[in-house]
């Protein structure tokens, strides 16, 4: 069995940790991103898997420092949403206009990045530029807590399982409300598609530390492999509903010039549409995960 999990500061001697949350998170001072040394990385490194996220405040990075800092960790990740920014593709803005509600807000509901890929990202880093006034924050919550807080018996029942995880839904529900802007988005059960998924465990392991975590979401889990829709549906919601209790999450409130990088082994966000008339920019960028096992 994992030894049980404290998001209590590791000890460091080149970066400051602040613990966010019980749960998970921390806030890192004393550093400039765009002028780490090896050994101040490294630092952020073993902290990011420990705390399974990490933010920075008064960081004033441009695109070119954002790609650099990523590529410390590994090699960019593949983007299934955005073409990028121009002259750097691995940059993908997220950027909220002032206008109206959206049917589908970039990075609602609790998820994990891609996991419909053969290989999603393992790191992502999301950096503000503007900030709404209120609203806007980004909610974190511990696949890993999640995964060491099950029963032993719904750990066994879960070892071997895999899950599947598409986002043909998301992508038909985007074409039918571009094709006619007054049809809403609608997640329902009915129209999740179980056709061109792909498979992972439901519980993975941390390649770097051997943490084990649960593997479900809400936006891309839609079945578990040799399981009819209804009997993997009580499943994947009760995960879902345990995995996303507050005991489990920590808030990041942003302001400009932030870097958050979280751990997508080890943790599940969600962004919210709740800063109606303000602007809101951040660019992210994410780093080559592993096949998880
Ligand atoms: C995301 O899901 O990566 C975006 C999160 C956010 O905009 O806060």
């Amino acid at each position: 069995m994992d030894a049980a999990f404290r998001n209590s500061p590791l000890s460091h001697r080149r970066i400051a940790t602040h613990p966010i949350a019980s749960a998970m998170g921390a806030e890192v001072s004393d550093v400039d991103l765009a002028r780490l040394d090896d050994e101040q990385f490294e630092e952020i490194r073993r902290a990011l898997y420990h705390h399974g996220l990490l933010s920075f405040r008064g960081q004033r990075l441009d695109h070119g420092d954002q790609e650099a800092l990523t590529v410390r960790f590994g090699p960019h990740g593949v983007d299934a949403f955005t073409d990028g920014v121009v002259g750097h593709p691995d940059i993908q803005p997220v950027v909220r206009e002032p206008g109206p509600e959206l049917p589908i807000f970039f990075g609602a509901n609790w998820h994990t990045d891609s996991p419909f890929l053969p290989q999603p990202p393992a790191i992502s880093m999301l950096r503000s530029v503007e900030v709404p006034p209120y609203g806007g924050d980004t909610l974190f919550t511990s696949t890993r807590l999640a995964y060491e807080r099950l029963s032993p018996g719904m750990r066994e029942l879960l070892s071997g399982l895999r899950g599947l995880y598409t986002r043909a839904h998301l992508t038909r529900a985007k074409e039918q409300w571009d094709d006619d802007p007054s049809r809403r988005f609608d997640l329902s059960p009915v129209e999740r598609d179980l056709t061109d998924a792909t498979s992972h465990p439901l519980v993975r392991t941390h390649p770097e530390t051997g943490t084990r975590s649960l593997y479900v979401d809400v936006n891309y889990t839609i079945g578990i492999e040799g399981l009819h829709r209804a009997e993997a549906a009580p499943i994947l919601d009760y995960l879902v509903r345990h995995t996303t209790q507050p005991a489990f999450t920590c808030r990041v409130r942003w302001e400009p010039d932030m870097v958050v990088m979280w751990d997508n082994r080890l943790v599940l966000h969600q962004a919210f549409d709740d800063f109606a008339g303000y602007r809101r920019e951040m660019y992210r960028s994410t780093v080559l995960g592993e096949v998880p096992r």
